[in-house]
Formats: structure tokens, sequence, C-alpha cells
């Protein structure tokens, strides 16, 4: 009988930690999930499959610990997640952001380079490091230009990961995702912002929605579908680094206009910009072509924009209807 596939994901309690570990565990892997240690951890998104999947402590910030986890799982696929993920806090701690989001990926693959070489790696990489687009749609070959420490952290983290790939012949990618969403995205995120305002002021429950730039153009998937692209990342010939998009741009007010739109209203009436949520630099357009994903690894979104919207004000609906 073969041995059964043992997969480490870090950033366990975020959005895609949790698609990904349900997404692994229906396909037959023991899973283990990485949890940094606070007072209160946050399992909601795990909730249902805490029976299932196996929980290991430890921090990105800390070398020791992920090579000590490394070793008492010894996995067959690592993904790693885990990061400080938010724009704007970015800004606000970027020594932070730069430890956990840039030198935690490094250490991730040093502790793997030494622990288990033999092991898959799956890197967290972002659209946001194409920063000021030099040319649209993006692909693998457009230039980086980020425009936050954030941007600029996941580059570091991405070099990191092509340069164990080639330097120590480690079977190592880097997986360039646009932005994706679902009813489990951090309500901070525009989208799952938007979602529950709407479906609060439908209710008379909010009256008013402030959001910063309404301009920015963003390339939205849904979460379910990215994170079966990370694991046929994994399941490739070859390593390689591929950019996971829709092909399609919306505007926040884009966004907003159809939220609305779903629970009857009209979003001119309830939303207002605030200055405080503009940021020092910004990314105006983004938009992948994801071709070589679709080519090599047969992967494709199955939800379009419309059925994001829809799906994530549906589920602030029903989230206030649970909770009367
Ligand atoms: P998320 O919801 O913000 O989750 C981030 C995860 O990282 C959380 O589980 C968090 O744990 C964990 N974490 C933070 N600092 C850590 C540390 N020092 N040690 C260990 N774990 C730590 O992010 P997401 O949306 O699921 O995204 C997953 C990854 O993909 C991130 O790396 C993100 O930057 C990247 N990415 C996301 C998108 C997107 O549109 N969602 C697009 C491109 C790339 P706590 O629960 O303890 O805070
Ligand atoms: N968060 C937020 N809140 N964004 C706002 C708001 C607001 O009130 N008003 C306008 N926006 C605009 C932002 O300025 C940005 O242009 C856009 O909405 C999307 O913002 P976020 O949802 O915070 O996502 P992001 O694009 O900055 O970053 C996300 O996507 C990246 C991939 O491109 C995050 O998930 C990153 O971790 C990820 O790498």
């Amino acid at each position: 009988m073969s041995e059964r596939r043992r997969a480490l994901v870090t950033g366990l309690t975020g959005q895609d930690g949790s698609y990904l570990a349900e997404f692994l565990l229906g396909k037959g892997y023991e899973v283990f999930g990485l949890v940094r240690r606070s007072s209160m951890p946050r399992l909601e998104r795990v909730q249902g499959i805490l029976g299932e999947v196996q929980i290991v402590y430890g921090d990105l910030i800390d070398q020791s610990s992920l090579q000590r986890v490394m070793g008492d799982c010894r996995p067959h696929e690592i993904y790693n997640l885990a990061a400080q993920s938010f724009v704007p806090t970015s800004f606000a701690e970027p020594v932070l952001t730069a430890e956990v989001t840039a030198l935690g990926a490094t250490r991730m693959l040093e502790a793997m380079r030494h622990v288990c070489p033999e092991a898959r790696f799956y890197q967290a990489s972002s659209s946001e490091m194409f920063g000021a687009v030099r040319e649209t749609p993006q692909n693998e070959l457009t230039p980086f230009v980020p425009q936050s420490p954030y941007g600029l952290s996941k580059l570091y983290a991405h070099w990191a990961t092509v340069q164990h790939r080639e330097a120590y012949g480690v079977f190592a990618c880097s997986g360039i995702l646009f932005n994706h969403e679902s009813p489990r995205r951090g309500e901070e995120f525009v989208t799952r912002k938007i979602a529950k305002a709407a479906a609060r002021i439908s209710r008379g429950l909010q009256e008013v929605l402030y959001l910063g730039n309404l301009d920015a153009r963003r390339d939205w998937g849904f979460a379910g579908d990215y994170v079966r692209a990370m694991w046929l990342m994994l399941q490739a010939d070859e390593a390689a680094d591929f950019v996971i998009a829709t092909g399609e741009t919306n505007s926040v007010r884009d966004f907003c206009s159809r939220a609305f739109e779903r629970v009857g209203l009209r979003w001119e009436d309830h939303v207002e910009t605030q200055e405080a949520l503009i940021r020092p630099l910004e990314v105006d357009l983004l938009v992948g072509d994801a071709s070589l994903a679709e080519e090599r690894l047969g992967w494709e979104p199955t939800i379009t924009f419309e059925g994001l919207v829809e799906m994530m004000v549906d589920a602030e609906l029903a989230k206030l209807d649970a909770s009367e």
C-alpha cells in the first residue's frame, strides 16, 4: 500500500489556508497546519475540519520552530501561505512585514533545504509585485515594480524561491496569484468590507460605507479556484512560476455597484470616500494573463466576477438571518 501524502500548510487560519486544507483533505492527504501561538488562536475558518487537520505550532519569525515542525511532519508538500498580507498595515509596520513576509519565506526555504530537501514547496506570491504595471495584462515575464512594503517583501520571497530552485535544485514554485476572495475573506479587505456593508445597510443596521480609492481596478477571482492551482503546481513534472488570474478587471466602484444592486439599493446613496483610507502609493490596475497555467496545468477559474459578488453578499445576508 502506498504511503499517505503529507502536506504542511502555513497560514492555516487564513482565508486560503482554510480552503487549501479542505481541498487537500478531500484528496486524501494528511494535513499539518502551522498556527502561531497566541492567547486566542483564530480558528473560526477551520472549525469544520479541526478533527481532521493536525495543528502544529510555529512562527515564521522563528527559524528553529520551522525546522522542528518540518522534522516532525516530514511533509511531501509544503505550502507557504503565512504572511502579513494587508497592504495598509505594511506601510504602518514595514519592518514586521519584511520579517514575516520576506524573511519568513527564506526561513521556510532554508528549513526545507536542511530538513526535507525532497519536499515540494509552494510560495504564495502576489500580483501586488507588479505594482506600477509596465504592461497589461501581466504575465510571468512582466517586470515587477512594487508599490508597497508588502509588494516589496513578496518580491524578495519570490526571488528567494526562484534562487533556491536554481541554486540547490529543490522543487520550489512561486504562484503569482491575483486577488482572490470569498465569504471567508478578512473583513479589512475591500470586497468583504463592501459585501458586509451592503448586507447590513439593506437590513437597516448601518447607514454609510466609508471607502478609499474607488478607481482602483483588480482582477478578482474565487479563493476556492486558486487553492486548486497551488496544488496543481506541485503535481507538475517540473517546478515553475505561474500567474493565476481570471483575465477580467473591475474597479472598486464596479464591485460596489454589483453588491448594492444585489440587495436592491444604489451604491451612490450609501458610499462615501475618506481621505484616511487612501494609500501612500496605489496599484491602479491589475489584470492577469493565466494562459501558461491553463496550458501546462489545465487550470481555469470557474467563478465569474458577478458570481463572486453574489456569493459574498448572499453569505453576509445568510449570516444576518442566522443571527436574528
Ligand atoms: P490571510 O487571510 O491574511 O492569512 C494570513 C495567514 O498568515 C494567517 O493564517 C496568519 O495567522 C498567518 N501568519 C501571519 N503572521 C504569521 C507568522 N509570523 N507566523 C506564522 N503564521 C503567520 O491571507 P490569505 O488571503 O489567506 O492569503 C494567503 C497568502 O497568499 C498570503 O501569503 C498572502 O499574502 C498571499 N496572497 C493572497 C492573495 C489574496 O488575494 N488573498 C493574493 C496573492 C497572494 P493568524 O491567524 O495567527 O493571524
Ligand atoms: N482594504 C481596503 N479598504 N481597500 C480599499 C478601500 C477600503 O476601504 N477603499 C478602496 N480600496 C482599494 C485599495 O486602495 C486597493 O486599490 C483595492 O481597493 C483592493 O484593496 P484590498 O482589498 O485591501 O486588496 P489589495 O489589492 O491591496 O491586496 C490584496 O491582494 C493582493 C494581490 O494583488 C491582498 O490580499 C494581498 O495580500 C494580495 O497579495
